[in-house]
């Protein structure tokens, strides 16, 4: 299955430094994973951490699994390091920090002239700066191996001083901006984490409010988050036949030339036919990896 069309339902971050983790992802059914070196690494335990995640990929053993690492941003005291280390494996794509501006992810693409060609750059968007930029850091996606995006919703709060509650009021405009800019240039994006891990009706309905706003997936921190956040990024049942009565009725003789018809007493026109195709091609994609 081609990178771009894998489900990207769930992606589940780990600290490198941890072998016990790194060896449970293996079998999570996650379907992302993402090795990091910044935020849940020790500064005294990042190089040992960077070398953990190296040695993992190339280990292997991740299956379907889409494996990223996260480094450190370019301008700490371990980012460039990380970036060299990440660029000499074989990780799908490498994560990179509070991405701020166009010209940040500039930087990282030439910190990653001589990865592997297939290596992507997934921004964290996760700092105030970033909010007015959002369609000029998007639109690096056309001339870059920008492809995805993941909100840092627990460094939005640091950065803006305002309270993440479990109803994310404060952030909402910000998720919806991101979720705009992102599809205007063709980029994936994930949701920001949920801290609440023992609260999985807290983790689901926000998972939910994600899946409202148009995000692909969210990222996690635990295990436990893993299969009710497939659960709520899978095509649902309703949906579904809603979606093979909309291409149906599309296709019968009768319906041959029109823009718009009545299914099951609703209206459905040729933008909904082609929702109602990525829809069945979601799903078909999911049942591929089950
Ligand atoms: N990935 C893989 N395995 C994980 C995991 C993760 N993110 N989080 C926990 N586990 C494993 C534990 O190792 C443990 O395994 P075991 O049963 O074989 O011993 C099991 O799941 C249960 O863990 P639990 O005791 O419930 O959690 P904890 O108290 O050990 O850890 C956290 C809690 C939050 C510290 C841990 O989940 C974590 O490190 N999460 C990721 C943090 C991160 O990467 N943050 C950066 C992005 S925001
Ligand atoms: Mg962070």
């Amino acid at each position: 299955m081609d990178i771009s069309e894998r489900p990207r339902r769930s992606a589940l971050y780990l600290p490198a430094s941890n072998a016990k983790a790194i060896a449970k992802a293996r079998t999570l059914p996650c379907d992302m994973v993402v090795l990091d070196l910044e935020d849940a690494v020790a500064p005294e335990m990042k190089a040992q951490a960077r070398a953990a995640a190296v040695a993992a990929v190339a280990e292997g053993g991740f299956g379907h699994r889409e494996v990223a690492i996260r480094a450190n941003g370019v301008d700490t005291e371990w980012g460039l390091a990380d970036l060299a280390a990440i660029a000499g494996s074989q990780a799908d794509a490498v994560v990179v920090p509070k991405v701020d501006s166009a010209d940040d992810i500039a930087r990282y693409q030439v910190a990653l002239a001589d990865a592997p060609a297939a290596m992507r750059l997934w921004a964290m968007i996760e700092t105030c700066a970033a909010i007015p930029n959002l369609n000029a850091i998007a639109a690096m996606a056309a001339s870059t191996r920008l492809s995805l995006w993941i909100m840092g919703t627990n460094d939005l709060a640091k950065d803006m001083r305002a309270q993440l509650t479990p109803e994310r009021t404060p952030f909402l405009p910000f998720l919806s901006l991101a979720v705009a800019a992102a599809r205007a240039h063709g980029l994936a994006i994930l949701d920001g984490v949920c801290n609440e891990f023992r609260d999985l009706a807290v983790f689901e309905a926000e998972a939910r409010q994600g899946l409202l706003f148009g995000f692909d997936g969210k990222s996690l921190i635990h295990p436990a988050q893993i299969e009710p956040c497939n659960a709520v990024f899978s095509p649902g049942e309703a949906d579904l036949a809603w979606a093979r009565a909309v291409i149906a009725a599309f296709a019968s003789p009768e319906n041959q030339g029109k823009g718009a018809i009545r299914v099951d007493g609703r209206m459905a026109e040729l933008l909904h036919l082609e929702q109602a195709r990525r829809l069945v091609a979601v799903a078909e994609r999911i049942a591929a990896v089950a």
